[in-house]
């Protein structure tokens, strides 16, 4: 009888348990790296329709984005209709998108990616069309028979709820609708999200929008020194997609914004017309060695280790024991920057291997790392330790 007892506390105790972890993760066992891809807001904003959306797939491919691991093709704020349907669904606007999303996410399926979509959780979108407060079931639902992969649901016009009720009531739609869903809050920051989201979501907003110049780039990153501890697979801060290729900062500008976001372990997507990028805009998003710094399997988020005004050092630990760090340079003279092996966490070794992640050269060192950096630029290596020469 007595062990009967403690068989039925201990089979509790462990079912129980489950359940609270089950509950306190959004447990969609999705991006377990941050998610790549592209969306159409930073460069369309609401000028978009389902020729442009297809022809993004269609450049996604044909570029070697798709093979450098960019995978969603999202469609951000106006796509609806201005009314739901009979049925109080959602529809696509049926001049932009006359095929309806359905058609679309087929088709971007076909191409071997994946459709993203966008809502709200207020009762409207920020640019006034429908959203989905209070209609969280109807729509996540749609959203899975249309083949939607990735939601990104916004904040405006939230008429003052809770936060986390709203946000909340959106996850649990999506954990009921049949069809794994990446789910990307997007709540601009506003009350520590990274404190709740990572049980809800699997990327979350951490500051307003960004926009396409260096002033934008360099307050958001401002605004990420000790959000590291909050991120991991499953759950990332998300500092905003990608301005690289939309013309506002100059190459070695975008180099520098698209080597933080990887520092970052930020999601990756891109916000430029895929259709006509210039080679060095190519270069930089199809980065291999920088994605591998954002996409390690670790999951853990670089952090700053220094910073000196204009000069700042951030460094990322890697799976395979190495580490990468970048140096910034925010001034307008170039800089002589250094660290050393111990500084950015490598165990003593005789000699370590550091490879460019830019110019993909390799050398060694005994123990400095340095190297001039241009003005508004970034000097980035991955240092492995080594046991011999
Ligand atoms: C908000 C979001 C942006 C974009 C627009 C669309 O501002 O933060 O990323 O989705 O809405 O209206």
């Amino acid at each position: 009888m007595r062990r009967f007892l403690f068989l039925a506390i201990w089979v509790g105790l462990t079912l129980c348990n489950g359940w609270m972890l089950a509950s306190a993760q959004p447990g969609n066992g999705l991006a377990k790296t941050p998610p790549m891809g592209w969306n159409s807001w930073n460069h369309f904003g609401c000028d978009i329709n389902e020729n442009i959306i297809k022809e993004m797939a269609d450049a996604m491919v044909n570029s070697g984005m798709k093979d450098a691991g960019y995978t969603y093709i999202n469609i951000d704020d106006c796509w609806m209709d201005t009314v739901r349907d009979a049925q109080g669904r959602l529809q696509a606007d049926p001049k932009r998108f006359p095929h309806g999303i359905k058609w679309l996410a087929d088709y971007v399926h076909s191409k071997g990616l994946k459709l993203g979509i966008y809502s709200s959780a207020g009762t409207k979108t920020c640019a006034g069309y429908p959203a989905s407060l209070d209609h969280e079931e109807i729509d996540a639902k749609t959203f899975a028979s249309w083949g939607v992969d990735y939601l990104k649901y916004d904040n405006c016009y939230n008429q003052g709820r809770p936060l986390i009720e709203r946000y909340r009531a959106m996850q649990q739609a999506l954990a009921h609708c049949g069809r794994s869903i990446v789910f990307s809050i997007c709540e601009w920051g506003l009350e520590n999200p990274w404190e709740w989201a990572p049980q809800l979501g699997n990327l979350w907003r951490t500051t307003g929008d960004i926009r396409d110049s260096w002033e934008s780039v360099m307050s958001i990153l401002d605004q990420q020194v000790g959000l590291d501890k909050y991120a991991g697979p499953g759950h990332w801060n998300d500092p905003d997609m990608l301005e690289v290729g939309n013309g506002g900062m100059t190459t070695t500008e975008y180099r520098a914004h698209f080597s933080l976001w990887c520092i970052l372990a930020a999601p990756l997507i891109a916000g430029n017309d895929l259709r006509n990028m210039s080679p060095e805009t190519k270069e930089i998003l199809t980065n291999g060695d920088m994605i591998a710094v954002d996409q390690d399997p670790l999951g853990k988020e670089g952090y700053k280790l220094q910073d000196n005004g204009d000069e700042e050092i951030w460094v990322k630990e890697m799976s395979d024991g190495s580490r990468v760090v970048l140096f910034l340079n925010r001034g307008t003279q170039t800089a002589f920057m250094t660290t050393n092996a111990e500084q950015i966490g490598l165990p003593q070794a005789p000699h370590y291997r550091l490879r460019n992640l830019w110019s993909h050269k390799e050398s060694q060192t005994a123990w400095l790392i340095r190297g001039f950096v241009p003005p508004h630029g970034v000097l980035v290596f991955r240092v492995w330790p080594l046991s011999n020469g």
